[in-house]
């Protein structure tokens, strides 16, 4: 155990040296979670230039952007079938009539930035061209010639392993260096997102190459896949911080399938992880309290912690022995430190209302023999000083209560 992990830190510092001059990839741009918009789930294949705009002023004009949504990203099947005589993948001719490059024109001339997909295999999830054996090309091509500043790169399809020589983690790595390249010549920062939920753990080894790894497949909407996903996310919250992070997948708040409690926990859980924030909604269409939940300025305000990149952890399963492996029972009760104090988290997984309580010396990151001020990160109110219990009365079925704990002096 011990022999194996020396090895696979060495074989991850090799790989960190030999691509010096790559890590604008995780600075500058993709040093906090990404925030924004992302196509697949409103618009599926039917994407095109007029639904990805609207949703980009949507943004702008709902408030979402001066919070910090920033990009608006087109998913799979934006792409026409074959690539042109000279390799290139080529936009739909229809559904993209304008252009992309006329589209992130338009994108980049509201302030806010442009993100696209693309694949590490022969085909896309979907069957459109890969770039696999053409990242160079695609990298040119996505970032130089359309203008984009994000890629979400998935390994659908893969080539067979003697073909390829390599493995997910070489493939990502081509188009690792291959928008390195791309974006040092046209200067500017690019996100590059991984989908690899399989038996390859990136986040054992994807620091040095991606902004975020997906840890599980998108599913929902519904209280299974938030709940799935967070049993999934518990056991490796080590694996984020500044140079990468784990990514829960899109939001899914105004989605039917969800009351506003399970939004709320939803919301809560992604931004306290430090995943990225990406809106899996018609923002055109959004009501007004799905629209106030993605606006919880306090909680954005520890996603985009520029000091402490460290995710929430478990503390406690609640109804559960800790570190049960449960899909519909993930842990109830969570903290981790934040540049303004401690947070802690509670959620509500079973069907009654639930009183919770917790000694708050239980968290790492708690001082013995100190008082704390204790903020209610959904009331947005104070809510007194403790030295000892934190506790959250009548949690709804599903619902959550957040707070931050700041040091207030001697108990
Ligand atoms: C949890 O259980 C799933 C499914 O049984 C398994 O694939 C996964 O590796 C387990 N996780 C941990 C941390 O044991």
């Amino acid at each position: 155990m011990l022999s194996l992990s020396i090895a696979t830190l060495c074989a991850g510092l090799l790989a960190f040296n030999s691509v010096n001059g790559v890590l604008a990839l995780s600075d500058g741009a993709a040093r906090l979670p990404a925030m924004g918009f992302n196509s697949w789930i409103p618009y599926g294949c039917g994407v095109n230039e007029d639904n990805v705009f609207s949703n980009a002023q949507a943004i702008k004009s709902t408030g979402l952007q001066a919070l910090g949504y920033s990009y608006v990203n087109i998913d799979d099947c934006y792409a026409q079938s074959n690539r042109n005589s000279n390799g290139d993948i080529l936009e739909d001719a229809t559904r993209f009539k304008s252009g992309m490059k006329t589209l992130t024109d338009k994108i980049h001339g509201l302030g806010l930035k442009a993100g696209i997909f693309a694949d590490a295999g022969t085909l896309t999830c979907q069957g459109y061209p890969g770039s696999f054996g053409k990242e160079t090309q695609d990298a040119k091509q996505l970032i130089a010639t359309w203008g984009f500043d994000y890629v979400k790169y998935a390994d659908c399809n893969p080539p067979a392993d003697n073909t390829a020589r390599t493995n997910v983690r070489g493939r990502f790595e081509n188009m690792r260096n291959a928008i390195a390249q791309s974006s040092k010549a046209v200067n500017k920062k690019v996100v590059l997102s991984l989908v690899e939920f399989g038996n390859h753990s990136p986040w054992q080894w994807a620091t040095d190459v991606g902004h975020s790894w997906r840890i599980i497949e998108t599913d929902g909407p519904n209280w299974g896949y938030i709940t799935s996903t967070l049993n999934r996310a518990a056991f490796i919250t080590q694996a984020t911080n500044f140079d990468g992070r784990n990514d829960l997948d899109m939001l899914q708040i105004g989605n039917s399938g969800l009351s506003i409690d399970e939004q709320k926990t939803h919301f809560t859980a992604w931004a306290l992880t430090k995943s990225p924030l990406l809106i899996g909604t018609d923002l055109t269409k959004i009501n007004s309290d799905s629209l106030n939940i993605l606006k919880n300025k306090e909680l954005i305000d520890i996603n985009q912690d520029n000091q402490i990149g460290t995710s929430i952890s478990p503390l406690h399963w609640g109804n559960k022995p800790d570190w049960t492996n449960d899909s519909n029972n993930p842990p109830q009760i969570w903290s981790g430190p934040t540049k303004d104090g401690v947070v802690f988290m509670f959620i509500n997984t079973e069907d009654q209302t639930k009183d919770f309580s917790v000694s708050i010396t239980d968290s790492a990151w708690i001082s013995n023999g100190r008082k704390y001020s204790v903020r209610d990160l959904w009331a947005h109110s104070d809510a007194g000083t403790t030295s000892g219990q934190l506790t959250a009365k009548s949690v709804p079925r599903h619902g959550v209560a957040a707070f931050l704990l700041k040091d207030a002096g001697n108990a």
